[in-house]
């Protein structure tokens, strides 16, 4: 069975699997990490691979930007492929001063202007919030290779570019970081009964206006792609 987005047949794919927003980001992951690498969709180019990391077996696929890309996909990959659990390894922008370029932020709950949640029809506002077990393992590896990390809420924004700063309210809630995929992640997990966290590394600051370059993104990423490995391979022999 395929669906109109994914061409992989059940089996194909992992019980856990790590999301960046990019698929190119997806394959490089894929052939840095991974052994015994097999592709399972590129249907719109939307790359997915499975292979094992520490002979555990491991997914790896793009998100594309913005909710209703996320959505699909993790609907999809929980509701049709069998998959438990899904990491999301992003980027983000920082809201806050003391949350800086290539630190680590774990969604612990994501915020959204999006109306993505309406659909659930719930009689007030529902908090997406991340699996707690994936988020105490993620901070146990980042402690112990000594990552600069923080753990709040993000919010998950429909408008990379805004004609109102909205940036200021959120982070006067104590909001840490901007990114566009984590609240609709955290709400598919919860509908489906499944797992997800969303880890993102900071790529830019809404205060100090600082960008990393695509290079600079690139490598910045692959401190926290080694963190979710860790935290899928952990989740996995728990699993077990
Ligand atoms: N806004 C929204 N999404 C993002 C950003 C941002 O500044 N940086 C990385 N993802």
């Amino acid at each position: 069975m395929s669906t109109p987005h994914n061409d992989a047949e059940v089996g194909q794919i992992a019980k856990v699997v790590l999301m960046p927003g990019d698929p190119l980001r997806a394959r490089l992951a894929a052939q840095t990490y991974l052994t015994d690498v097999v592709e399972f969709n590129a249907v719109r180019n939307m790359l997915g691979y499975t292979g094992t990391y520490k002979g555990v077996p491991v997914s790896i696929m793009g998100s594309g930007m913005g909710i209703p890309s996320m959505a699909i996909y993790s609907y999809e990959l929980y509701n049709m492929y069998g998959v438990e659990t899904i990491l999301r390894t992003g980027t983000a922008g920082g809201l806050r001063r003391d949350v800086r370029l290539y630190d680590i932020v774990f969604g612990q709950a994501a915020c959204t202007d999006s109306n993505y949640p309406r659909q659930f029809g719930m009689p007030g506002t529902i908090a997406p919030i991340c699996d707690y077990g994936l988020l105490v393992r993620a901070t146990g590896v980042a402690e112990s290779i000594g990552a600069s990390y923080h753990v709040g809420n993000l919010v998950s924004t429909d408008t990379f570019y805004s004609q109102s700063s909205t940036g200021e309210a959120w982070a006067s809630m104590g909001v840490l970081a901007v990114e566009m995929e984590a609240a609709g992640l955290y709400l598919n997990a919860a509908r489906a009964g499944k797992k997800a966290l969303v880890m993102c590394t900071i790529s830019d600051s809404l205060l100090s206006r600082e960008v990393l370059s695509p290079s600079e993104r690139q490598n910045s990423t692959m401190q926290m792609f080694e963190i979710a490995l860790q935290v899928a391979i952990d989740d996995y022999a728990q699993g077990k």
